[in-house]
């Protein structure tokens, strides 16, 4: 079937952390891929709690507006440029470029894509949340067995993963979440303890359940959750920051506090952030991890079942995120 001539997709026409402010729908001409790009029919796009940091132009020294949004996508090969051989027409392939997703089409260099069987949200939500989760445990956490293990933001796109491979790595799991549904889930996951945070008092139920205190943190939440997290590190305790989302809507929330080496220093403790694109060199070896657990069955993915269709379903689907609806990650389909 021929190609349509223009295509649709999401660009922020202004800076903004208000996702729906910041995004409008444009439609543009089909392009034709340069000799060594694929073109990509954009299957399923992943939403990110980044988002809003993207459209607020966090991710950029120099914004030049409009920019494309969304991120990681699944596709299929509909065109392949002169010089490329390792791909074809029918293919299916995940990209991970800033600007790829939120679009029925793009092109990509052929040589950055991941070849895939079979394209589906699932495997998705393994490749770009599962290879978050599975870096930051293993590079910045420097996950062992035998230990305590706490996830914030457990039940989310990343945390479903981070949960699953602190258990199979044979540790005493902990995750948080904000309600009873999220909660059952984190259970099914693998969690010893899934706590629900809105429900139950997150600092008396650590002090109670873990006086020896949380070995390993991988806190995504940020604000009050962070300072109990940290409250609750044990002796040589290490706490990653993977992000902070309760702050990715307002911006940085100034809070009077003592200083967090009180905290570091008294117990021998390690606070260090993680973005794993600062990482590239050890991408291809935990994605390959995560891609083939999954194939193995041994590490499942929850994918939220809220349906989002089309690039008029983005903006929804960004807030639906940010309103903590979610349970796995959220799908855009196209
Ligand atoms: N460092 C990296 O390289 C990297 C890469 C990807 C993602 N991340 C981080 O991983 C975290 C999860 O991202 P994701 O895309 O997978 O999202 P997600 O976990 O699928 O969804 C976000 C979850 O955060 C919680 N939440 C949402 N808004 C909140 C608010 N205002 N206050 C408190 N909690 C809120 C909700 O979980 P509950 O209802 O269960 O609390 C919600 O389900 C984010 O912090 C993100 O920045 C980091």
């Amino acid at each position: 079937m021929p190609l349509p001539t223009t295509y649709r997709k999401l660009v922020a026409r202004k800076l903004s952390r208000n996702f729906r402010d910041a995004a409008e729908i444009i439609e543009v001409p089909m392009p034709t891929p340069a000799p060594n790009e694929i073109l990509v029919k954009n299957l399923f796009a992943g939403v990110n709690a980044s988002d809003v940091n993207i459209s607020a132009g966090v991710y950029f020294t120099n914004p030049t507006l409009p920019f494309d949004l969304g991120v990681e996508a699944a596709g299929e090969v509909v065109a392949v440029g002169a010089e490329v051989t390792a791909l074809k027409v029918g293919d299916h392939v995940i990209t991970t470029g800033l600007g790829g997703g939120y679009r029925e089409y793009q092109t990509a260099p052929a040589s950055l894509v991941i070849p895939v069987p079979q394209a589906s949200a699932e495997l998705l939500a393994v490749s770009i949340s599962g290879l978050t989760a599975s870096m930051t445990l293993e590079i910045a956490g420097e996950m062992k067995s035998g230990e305590t293990v706490l996830i914030t933001g457990a039940a989310g796109g990343a945390g479903q993963f981070a949960v699953q491979l602190a258990k199979q790595a044979g540790n005493h799991v902990i995750g948080i979440t904000s309600t009873d549904a999220k909660a059952a889930l984190l259970k099914r996951l693998g969690c010893d303890r899934a706590i629900n945070y809105k429900r139950e008092d997150l600092n008396a139920v650590l002090q109670a359940e873990y006086p020896n205190g949380i070995d390993l943190i991988y806190e995504n939440i940020g604000g009050e959750v962070f300072d109990i997290c940290m409250a609750n590190i044990a002796k040589r305790g290490r706490c990653v920051v993977s992000g902070f989302i309760s702050e990715y809507l307002t911006g940085a929330v100034s809070v009077t506090a003592p200083r967090i080496y009180h905290t570091l220093l008294w117990k021998s403790a390690t606070l260090r952030g993680f973005l794993f694109s600062d990482y590239v060199s050890q991408i291809p070896e935990h994605m390959g991890k995560m891609l083939s657990a999954f194939g193995a069955g041994t590490i499942q993915a929850v994918v939220d079942p809220t349906e989002f269709r089309g690039v008029e379903s983005i903006v929804n689907a960004v807030e639906y995120m940010h309103a903590g609806k979610n349970a796995g990650k959220v799908v855009v389909r196209f």
